[in-house]
Formats: C-alpha cells, sequence, structure tokens
C-alpha cells in the first residue's frame, strides 16, 4: 500500500466515493429510527443545579480595563526567549519576576497565598483553602516564549505589545501569557475583592516549557512529591475555542484536551569505511540511510484513528455537523450508529490522512528533521546520521513505534538510538462524575452559551504531562479563539490575541477558580427532571 502513483489516487477516491454511498445507503435505513442519540451533550450538567458557592463577581470597568491590558502588554514586551535546553533569556526571566510583584501586589501579599521560586525563576503559588478535606487543584501556564524576530514578516515587532485593529500583537501573546497573566490577574480580583477559596489550589509557572520543562515544571513536580501533594486536577494550555476551523461544523467547538500524543527522536546512524571518490564502492553511508530514510516516509504508521480518544472528539461534535460533506456524513453516522464506528473510522481514516494536520490524528506522524553528512567534495564520508521525529498515537506506544522503524528500515547496517521519548499520556476522565471537566466545561458554558465542548487531544506537548503521577486527570485548554488562519500564529509569525479575548481569559479564570469551590458535582439527571 504504498504506491502514490496517478492511477492509485484515482483508485483510491473512487473507493472512498463508493464506500461513501454504501455509508449513505446504510443511511437512509437507520437514520431516521437512531437519531436521537446524544443530543444531550451540551446540556447534561449544564441544567443541574450547582452549589452557590461565592457572592464575588467581576464586572471590569474601563479602568482596571486599562490596567489590565498595560499590565499585559508589559508581560509581552519582556522576551522571556527559550533559545535551547540551556539557553534562556535569564536577564529576562528575572525581569519578568520583578514585574510580577509589582503588577500583582495583593498576589505577592496575601496571607492566604503561599509564594516560592523553584529552579531559580520558576513560580510556584499556594493559596490555601478554608476546607482542607477538599483535595487541590492546579493551573498551569508558562513564562518563556519560542524566538522571534521582526524581519520574519510581523506586522508590529514581536516583543512591542502593538495594538492593530482591537488585538494586542507579540511572542507570548497566545502561548502562553494569555493564560499566565489571566490566572494571577483574576486571582488579584478575587482577593482584593475579599475572596477566601474554600478549595486549596496551586498554580505553577514554568520558566522552561518550550524546551521540555526539564528545570521548570520537572521541579515544581519534585517539590510537589516531597510534600505528598495529590491533585484533584491539572489544567495547561493546549486547545482552544475553534471558530470555522472544523469544516462542516456549525458553530464555535471548545476543545478541552484530555491527552497528549507520545514523541520520540530516533537517531539514525550508517557507519562505512571512508574511502576517496575516484574509487566510489557500490553502496555508501549515505546511500544507504538515505534508502532508510525514504522506506520510513514511503511506509507511514498504520491509521489508529478511532482507536484512540479521538473517536470522543467526533462523537460529541457529530449532532452539530451541516451539509453533505465527508465530516457529514461520517458524523452524522457517529452520532447515530456508534457500534459500527470501526467500519467507518477506517473511511473517514482515509479523508483525514490527506491533509497534514488531520493526519496527525490519524497515526503516530513520522518527520525526518536532520540529515547530516560529508565535509569534502572528494571524500566519502564513513558517517552518515539522520534525525526522525516522531508524535505517537494514543493507542500506539513509544516501544511498538520503535519496532515497527525497526523492520521498516529493515537494515542491519543503519544503527538506531532513541535520543528522547515518551508514550501519550494516559487519557483523561470526561464523563458526569469527572470534576475537573464538568467545571471547565461549565464555566465555558456559561461565558458562551452557544459553544459545543468536545474532548480532544493535543498534537503538540505542554508542561502538564509531568505531573501525571500528581492526578490522574490533565486537561488542555483556555478559552482563547482560533479563527481560520490563527493556528499558524502559533509560534509562527504575528501571534496576537484581541483585548477582549484577553479579558475573557481574565473572567474565565476568575469563574473557574470560584466553580472549584463546590463541594461535589450536582447529579445531572435528577436536576433535569426538576426543571
Ligand atoms: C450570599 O449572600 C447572601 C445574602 O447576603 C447570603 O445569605 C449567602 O450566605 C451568601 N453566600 C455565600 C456563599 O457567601
Ligand atoms: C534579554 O532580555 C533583556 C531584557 O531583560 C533584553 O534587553 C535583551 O535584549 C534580551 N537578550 C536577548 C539576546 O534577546
Ligand atoms: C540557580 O542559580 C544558582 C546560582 O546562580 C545555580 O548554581 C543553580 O544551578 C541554579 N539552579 C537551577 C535549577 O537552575
Ligand atoms: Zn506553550
Amino acid at each position: 500500500m504504498t504506491d502514490s502513483g496517478p492511477k492509485f489516487k484515482i483508485f483510491k477516491f473512487l473507493k472512498i466515493i463508493i464506500i461513501s454511498l454504501l455509508v449513505t445507503a446504510l443511511l437512509l435505513f437507520t437514520v431516521a429510527s437512531i437519531r436521537t442519540l446524544s443530543l444531550d451533550v451540551n446540556v447534561g450538567l449544564k441544567l443541574a443545579r450547582w452549589e452557590k458557592t461565592s457572592n464575588v463577581s467581576l464586572v471590569i470597568d474601563d479602568h482596571q480595563r486599562e490596567q489590565l491590558l498595560a499590565h499585559f502588554k508589559e508581560a509581552i514586551r519582556i522576551p522571556t526567549v527559550s533559545f535551547s535546553g540551556e539557553e534562556s533569556n535569564t536577564s529576562a526571566l528575572l525581569e519578568f519576576d520583578r514585574f510580577l510583584r509589582k503588577a500583582f501586589p495583593t498576589v505577592f501579599s496575601s496571607s492566604l497565598v503561599r509564594h516560592e521560586l523553584v529552579a531559580n525563576y520558576s513560580h510556584l503559588f499556594w493559596v490555601q483553602g478554608l476546607q482542607s478535606d477538599l483535595v487541590p487543584y492546579m493551573l498551569l501556564a508558562h513564562i518563556d516564549v519560542v524566538p522571534a524576530s521582526e524581519s520574519d514578516g510581523w506586522e508590529a515587532p514581536p516583543f512591542s505589545a502593538k495594538e492593530i485593529d482591537g488585538f494586542i500583537y507579540g511572542r507570548g501573546t497566545i502561548d502562553d501569557k494569555g493564560s499566565l497573566m489571566g490566572i494571577l490577574q483574576a486571582l488579584e480580583y478575587l482577593l482584593i475583592k475579599g475572596f477566601a477559596p474554600r478549595r486549596g489550589f496551586y498554580i505553577g509557572l514554568g520558566h522552561d516549557e518550550e524546551v521540555s520543562g526539564y528545570k521548570g515544571a520537572m521541579n515544581i513536580v519534585r517539590v510537589l512529591k516531597q510534600r505528598g501533594v495529590q491533585l484533584s486536577f491539572v489544567l495547561d494550555e493546549g486547545l482552544a475555542v475553534l471558530d470555522g476551523v472544523i469544516s462542516g461544523l456549525e458553530g464555535p467547538a471548545a476543545l478541552i484536551g484530555i491527552s497528549e500524543k507520545g514523541s520520540a527522536t530516533v537517531k539514525l546512524s550508517v557507519f562505512m569505511v571512508p574511502g576517496h571518490s575516484s574509487m566510489p564502492p557500490r553502496e555508501t553511508s549515505i546511500g544507504i540511510l538515505a534508502a532508510a530514510v525514504k522506506r520510513l516516509e514511503d511506509n507511514p504508521m498504520p491509521r489508529l484513528f478511532g482507536h484512540g480518544p479521538e473517536r470522543g472528539t467526533f462523537e460529541h461534535l457529530a449532532h452539530k455537523v451541516r451539509g453533505t460533506s465527508y465530516l457529514s456524513i461520517i458524523a452524522i453516522t457517529f452520532d447515530s450508529i456508534l457500534h459500527l464506528f470501526c467500519c467507518y473510522a477506517v473511511i473517514y481514516s482515509l479523508v483525514l490522512e490527506r491533509k497534514p494536520d488531520t493526519n496527525a490524528f490519524v497515526r503516530t506522524t513520522t518527520a525526518v528533521t536532520m540529515f547530516n553528512s560529508g565535509v569534502k567534495v572528494n571524500i566519502i564520508p564513513s558517517l552518515a546520521e539522520a534525525y526522525v521525529n516522531l508524535r505517537i498515537h494514543s493507542a500506539q506506544s513509544l516501544r511498538e513505534v520503535l519496532d515497527l522503524i525497526r523492520s521498516t528500515v529493515g537494515d542491519q547496517r543503519v544503527k538506531l538510538e532513541l535520543v528522547d521519548g515518551f508514550d501519550p499520556l494516559p487519557v483523561s476522565s470526561m464523563d458526569e462524575t469527572s470534576f475537573g471537566y464538568q467545571i471547565i466545561k461549565k464555566t465555558v458554558l456559561d461565558m458562551f452559551p452557544t459553544v459545543t465542548v468536545a474532548p480532544g487531544i493535543c498534537i503538540g506537548n505542554t508542561d502538564s504531562r509531568h505531573f501525571k503521577d500528581l492526578t490522574n486527570d490533565i486537561y488542555r485548554f483556555a478559552p482563547i479563539w482560533f479563527k481560520p488562519g490563527d493556528a499558524q500564529r502559533f509560534h509562527g509569525i504575528n501571534e496576537r490575541i484581541s483585548k477582549k479575548n484577553y479579558e475573557e481569559l481574565v473572567v474565565f479564570y476568575f469563574s473557574l477558580i470560584k466553580n472549584c469551590d463546590i463541594q461535589k458535582l450536582p447529579k445531572p439527571h435528577s436536576s433535569i427532571h426538576e426543571l
């Protein structure tokens, strides 16, 4: 199944059409009778009676608005860049520390808050709860950003925080200073209003997330483990509110990340006797390595769509899909006859794998990122090396992926070495008894009633992966609005957030912290009947 010639493409396309027609025919018989399932995905606990926990509320006036935006812009202007695992702008990190103390004086002086530095530049806050029997939770965000250069084509200098048409431009506006500042600004407001939480919580701000969090997040975890801390849930950056991004989907969707793909970096090397280019051997280290790399590209990892939590995403979005696109045909099918899911997953995989961004949901992806050999035009080099970066699908393990690479390469002369890697993250809970998921969902729906909330998977990785021994439930989400084209701004040029959206982040964390004060979740069914 590796031929990608034009003949095969036509065949594949016909196959998709034929199978889709069969699916449609099948639907005509089944849809009418069973299209009643899961229409209440957004209702559930929303209609239930939630315990009222506090009378504190947030109305941002013009003066506060001006001030919170000024703080946010100041945060963007400090170039807290991580250049590599070893090199970060430490003077910017120190400046950021001073800035936080100045911007949020109540957070840093409240008797309810204990603040400490971890690994010199990361911050850990403990906000004490009145009821020590309530299991604490944790909010995460990171201080560092990836490099940015104005010459790449930014409309405004990347550390200027310049305002254009209601948007603040700058590196870090969405990744991840929006959340970081939103969390601390919300806490500042809560404390000023005299709020004292019933449920204690932690806030962790790592300083090296963009280079894996080995110093910041890992040391925060070490400190918490030493203290025997267990967390109800962790909320970190990751997914967002997608508006018009998923084709065929009616209305915006808030995707809450319930897992992350795993990752592996594998080094391939071939060592041969060096020689002069005037007497070349039949095969060189470069040729052998190139062939191995080509085999990896020609034989993608198996399709696993439907075997991981991505299934839940499509089930939850199914009833909002319109039109007659493949997505709608397949999605309506998910909605109605879930037990036949596997058949359709195969067809849908064929559609998804045609685009790089959706292919990432279908399988473990394989990307050759470095290829080095040779130093002189007339010398046959002895050594050729390549690096392959893989992002592991939730239904596969690091071990399985390495075994597959070995068999695909199938050449003893190519040495394989795992440079760095980890399994996909466990899947967090999302049912009606899942405290963190339901709190996040309620907070989103209170603010944005027309949004569909669904679980999702993060294709990239976050600091929260280091926290998996402290909790079973890690969520990756912030209510940042992504419209078509916005995803490219992430780690790209013209990263920006609207002023309104930043304010929404503050309100979101303010409400979330309040909502976490309930003792336990309401019971959905009995409450719905009362209405
Ligand atoms: C909210 O205010 C009402 C009326 O002043 C009071 O009875 C109630 O106890 C307050 N609730 C909380 C959670 O503080
Ligand atoms: C590091 O940050 C400081 C501000 O704290 C800034 O003046 C300096 O230009 C930055 N250095 C680099 C290499 O970006
Ligand atoms: C913190 O700073 C001290 C002194 O500069 C240094 O020795 C130490 O290695 C740093 N710790 C970390 C975790 O970076
Ligand atoms: Zn980030």
